[in-house]
């Protein structure tokens, strides 16, 4: 029996998650995808070694009950999970607050945030058993630094932040390790979900300058992976070189 560890990654059906898949499977690992595209689950399954290397779970992180019958209905071989990176997210629209549709508001909230807790929840337990495990979660720049329309996508990604950085206190003796990735611009279909496939308005966020590529995240995620048990990263916030932020903005009359 193959004793590879076990690498979880909810939203791997495109972007930073199938990038962090792709990578980690070519590492050796045995892999838990998740998302709600079972078509893509299939063929990511077929190329990463097929179902003894990878076991997929089609679920809305949204769905408390589906999350909790996915993490209890995994195989024997697949239940010990040593790594989960809280990947599954969206941002929906870009209008002012006063403009924005609540039902993208929640979508945020119930995806970035319950469902990352739901997850979580159900991943620690075995994880604080067994002294063992890291949780990487992927917040945002967002979480960090406000920007026009980024409202509840920004709170959502200030609340993993937080989060993160709580649940470290909770876990401490636990050898349980917490990290909150931060990454700024990068070129998966983040915008064409926020501007709702509309391809020209999302291919414009990436016009003229140079995103980060969901490689980079992955790669990133390596590293920590990879660090001594002893090091723990608890924040790490990754720009594109062609990002930064801007200075305070004053309204005039
Ligand atoms: N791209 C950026 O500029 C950027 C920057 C900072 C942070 N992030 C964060 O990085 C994470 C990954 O985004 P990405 O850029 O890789 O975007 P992406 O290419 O759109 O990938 C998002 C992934 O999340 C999954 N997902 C979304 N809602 C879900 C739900 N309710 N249940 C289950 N899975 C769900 C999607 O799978 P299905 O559609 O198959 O469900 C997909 O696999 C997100 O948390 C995002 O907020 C992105």
């Amino acid at each position: 029996m193959s004793t590879s560890p076990v690498i979880m990654i909810t939203g791997a059906t495109s972007g930073f998650g199938e990038a962090c898949a792709r990578l980690f499977a070519d590492k050796g690992w045995r892999l838990i995808i998740t998302g709600r595209r079972q078509q893509r689950l299939d063929e990511l399954q077929q190329a990463l070694g097929g179902a003894e290397k990878t076991h997929t779970c089609c679920f809305d992180v949204s769905d408390r009950q589906a999350v909790e019958q996915a993490f209890s209905s995994l195989p024997r071989s697949f239940s010990q999970i040593d790594v989960l990176i809280n990947n599954a997210g969206l941002a929906l629209g870009l209008e002012p607050a006063h403009e924005t549709r609540l039902d993208d508001w929640e979508s945020m909230v119930d995806t970035n945030i319950k469902g990352l807790l739901y997850c979580t929840r159900s991943v620690l337990p075995n994880m604080v058993e067994r002294k063992a495990g890291y949780i990487i979660n992927i917040g945002s720049v967002a979480g960090n630094w406000p920007y026009p329309g980024g409202n509840v996508y920004c709170g959502t990604k200030a609340f993993v932040r937080q989060f993160s950085l709580a649940v470290r206190a909770d876990l401490l003796g636990s050898n349980v390790r917490v990290t909150n990735i931060e990454p700024g611009n990068a070129e998966t279909e983040f915008s064409l979900v926020r501007f709702k496939d509309d391809k020209s308005r999302a291919d414009k966020v990436y016009e003229g300058t140079v995103a980060l590529r969901a490689e980079d995240v992955a790669n990133t995620v390596w590293w920590l992976v990879n660090t001594p048990e002893h090091v723990n990263v608890t924040t790490m916030e990754l720009m594109p070189t062609h990002e930064a932020n801007g200075p305070m903005s004053f309204h005039r009359e």
